[in-house]
């Protein structure tokens, strides 16, 4: 008889897979089930099945793993909160288990062997109290909670412990939400900066609760479009000594440590030197503009590019001190094809989730730059653009993955790559 959700069984589970599961095999059938660790016997009730496999969750251990630990959150486990996967793995195996998805990512999508170790970030040595951006669901009783996994669902939470003390402090979870859909809360890492961005559920924002913690406030449109509704537009952020403004509704990196580590990471597997030419494509606020703008110097140039209107307002803003910066608006493709005969020494690609394509990679490959450096959210894009990067004669130089996003499947990468045979300027400048 075909198994049917809900049904139970027990089963053994191999390895992890990319996102957040663990893979074991009923009845000759892939059956992906969450709440377990590799090389555990579980009973597995069935969440959903499809014709090629099932998933499920791990409502029973039989026989647990040494990585096993009790989970620090209570709202955590089968049938709760979607937002963290692996909180019953110690921090250690979380992060053992990343490094072989990712490098079985890599082999699978790429063709490359290699191991991945991924680092632990400073700053969260209990993988708790990191994430400064939370977006909370409002239920239909005006209660603010999180997500059940792969449902709309909305689990109530009193508190979020991998939420940073500065997004606790503000108590969304505390109060009543009228007329609201959702609210992300966002603390600067840095200061004491705060902000709410509310998405009423219908076409007006009425009176909003008074939060325990001052913060501004922002409404979000239908689209993603935000607009200031009371205090800053964002929150400031400090990386390496200098301060960025970030817009509330735009991107910057979660882990308070992440800029720091990231940009230094980038910086040192590029080198870039005085009188060069760096592009940083999909560069936000200018994380990455900044310190590559510092080291090429005014003789070299910097070069941006981002879609958002915001972050480009906020990375010529934040880079206004630097004459050799240039920040594009619009999209990275469209850009590329206009900067067809630009030659680039360095380049930053940091995509959002959906990796940058292969337009994209051909076109940067075409300004035949000495070293690419790929920050990645999502090992399986990252592998599907290293190929890309291959069949135009780029090779992976170098890895380094980071733990940007504990107790969550999430891995920050860095891929290097550099061309096979190094264009004839670099050669002659070495
Ligand atoms: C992962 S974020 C990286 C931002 C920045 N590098 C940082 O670390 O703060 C990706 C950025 O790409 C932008 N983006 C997404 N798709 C884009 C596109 N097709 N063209 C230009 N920018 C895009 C987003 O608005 C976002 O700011």
């Amino acid at each position: 008889m075909a198994t049917r959700v809900g049904d139970e069984f027990e089963l053994t589970v191999n390895d992890a897979a990319h996102g957040g599961w663990c893979v074991g095999r009923h009845h000759e059938q892939v059956v992906f089930v969450r709440h377990a660790l590799p090389g555990e016997r579980v009973r597995v009730r069935v969440t959903e099945r499809t014709s090629r496999f099932l998933r499920g969750e791990a409502v029973e251990v039989l026989e647990a793993s040494p990585d096993r630990v009790e989970a620090p959150c209570p709202f955590a486990g089968p049938g709760r909160c979607g937002g963290c996967d692996w909180q019953h793995a110690s921090l250690a195996a979380q992060r053992v288990i990343k490094g072989r998805v990712v490098a079985d990512q890599l082999r699978r999508i790429a063709g490359t062997d290699r191991e991945v170790t991924v680092e632990e970030l400073p700053g969260s040595p209990d993988g708790l109290g990191w994430r400064t951006r939370v977006r909370f669901t409002v239920d239909a009783h005006g209660r603010a909670g999180l997500r059940r996994h792969r449902s709309h669902d909305v689990e109530p939470v009193d508190r979020c412990l991998i939420a940073h003390p500065g997004v606790e402090e503000l108590g969304i979870t505390d109060v009543t939400w009228e007329g609201v859909r959702d609210v992300e809360a966002v603390a600067s890492a840095s200061c004491a900066d705060r902000a709410v961005v509310v998405t009423p559920s219908g076409s007006k924002l009425g009176p909003l609760p008074d939060l325990k913690a001052s913060s501004a406030v922002l409404r979000r449109f239908k689209g993603g479009r935000v607009q200031q509704v009371r205090g800053r537009r964002g929150v400031r952020e400090t990386v390496a000594g200098r301060e960025f403004r970030v817009g509330a509704g735009g991107f910057w990196q979660v882990h308070p440590a992440a800029g720091e580590v990231l940009t230094g990471a980038v910086m040192d597997a590029l080198a870039p030197r005085e009188g060069e030419t760096a592009i940083d494509l999909f560069c936000g606020a200018g994380l990455f503009t900044a310190p590559l703008a510092e080291a090429v110097g005014p003789q070299g140039r910097a070069m941006g590019v981002e879609g958002a209107v915001e972050a480009v307002r906020d990375a010529r803003y934040n880079l206004k001190d630097l004459e050799q910066v240039r920040i594009e608006h619009g999209d990275v493709a469209a850009q590329l094809r206009e900067w067809a005969d630009v030659r680039a020494d360095v380049v930053v690609l940091d995509p959002p989730r959906a990796g940058a394509g292969a337009e994209p990679v051909r076109l940067v490959a075409g300004m035949r730059p000495r070293a690419v450096a790929y920050v990645s959210c999502d090992p399986a894009t990252l592998a599907r653009d290293l190929a890309s990067f291959e069949r135009e004669g780029y090779r992976l130089t170098a890895l380094r993955a980071f733990d940007a996003f504990p107790m969550t499947h999430h891995v920050e990468c860095l891929a290097v790559l550099e061309p096979v045979r190094p264009a004839r300027r670099h050669r002659e400048r070495a």
